[in-house]
């Protein structure tokens, strides 16, 4: 028997559809119900996302990665990261929507942070942003806070420094690196943000941080101690194939579908019995 058949579909009370803030996030920790979060880049995965009760859509930039082709997310600008925010948007009423700043969009000064965090929400009406780093990013936070723009923390395996460490290995494994994670992730919090992203760092560490932290933790591959889960939705859909992450369940084998509904199609028109009569007018 597959894991899909295993799964208890028993829906459980009608879905909730008040609209998810970032105190309902806050809410959600203290009363020990797990937040699920995703990632989207258009109007019609943030719609089904949104509907299947999704509480946080991250307008992720590892749409450098899914939807541009590339090897890392370093590359995509603000100007995408605006119109996919645009996108999504569009399509979402209840979950909360944040929007990733890209690569250099905040890391020259705090001005220009707020200034790119403020572009976010205006011109793409995400409720949040999502920065990456710990100390050293703290004053940006501060910033962007002060101004009423929520900020989600990202720390561990940090993409948008893949240049940096080389590698996309496990963080956080020595000892040095897991007291310097809990001080950033404090640091982080005391800076005013409303949730922090821990990816691929060990579960105890991750557990531990939860525990102490007030707002939630939200884990890729960290983890079932953390307050929630996100993952980038095109690899648990089994859309997005070029590699597989020990931390990534695949739910769907989209690809798979796809590929044959294609060949189908090909099949279909090439033996002209698409369109048949039925389908023409
Ligand atoms: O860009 C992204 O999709 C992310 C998630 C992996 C957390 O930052």
């Amino acid at each position: 028997m597959g894991l899909m058949s295993k799964r208890d579909t028993t829906p459980k009370g009608p879905p909730d559809r008040r609209k998810v803030t970032t105190k309902g996030l806050l809410d959600m920790k203290l009363r020990g119900e797990p937040i699920a979060a995703l990632t989207a880049y258009d109007y019609t995965m943030a719609q089904l996302l949104d509907s299947a009760g999704i509480d946080v859509i991250l307008v992720g930039d590892s749409v450098a990665m899914v939807l541009q082709g590339r090897e890392t997310t370093v590359a995509v600008t603000m100007e995408q990261m605006l119109y996919h925010a645009q996108l999504v948007s569009a399509g979402v009423q209840r979950a909360l929507i944040v929007g990733d700043l890209p690569f250099m969009s905040y890391q020259v000064n705090p001005d220009e942070a707020l200034r790119n965090a403020g572009r976010m929400v205006k011109e793409s009406a995400v409720e949040a942003v999502k920065l990456e780093g710990g100390e050293v990013i703290c004053e940006t936070v501060r910033r962007i806070v002060n101004v009423g723009i929520p900020v989600m923390g990202h720390l561990g395996l940090t993409p948008q420094s893949i240049h940096r460490f080389g590698t996309y290995q496990v963080r956080a494994t020595t000892p040095e690196e897991a007291e310097e994670l809990r001080h950033d992730a404090r640091a982080l919090q005391d800076a005013g943000a409303f949730a922090i992203v821990l990816e691929k760092v060990p579960a105890a560490v991750a557990t531990e941080i939860a525990r102490t932290l007030e707002v939630p933790v939200i884990g890729i591959g960290a983890g079932a101690g953390c307050d929630g889960q996100i993952l980038v939705t095109h690899d648990m859909l089994g859309l997005y194939t070029r590699f597989h992450p020990r931390f990534v369940r695949r739910y769907a084998q989209i690809a798979e579908e796809m590929t044959s509904a294609f060949r189908h199609y090909v099949s279909d028109v090439k033996g002209k019995s698409f369109p048949s009569p039925k389908e023409s007018y």
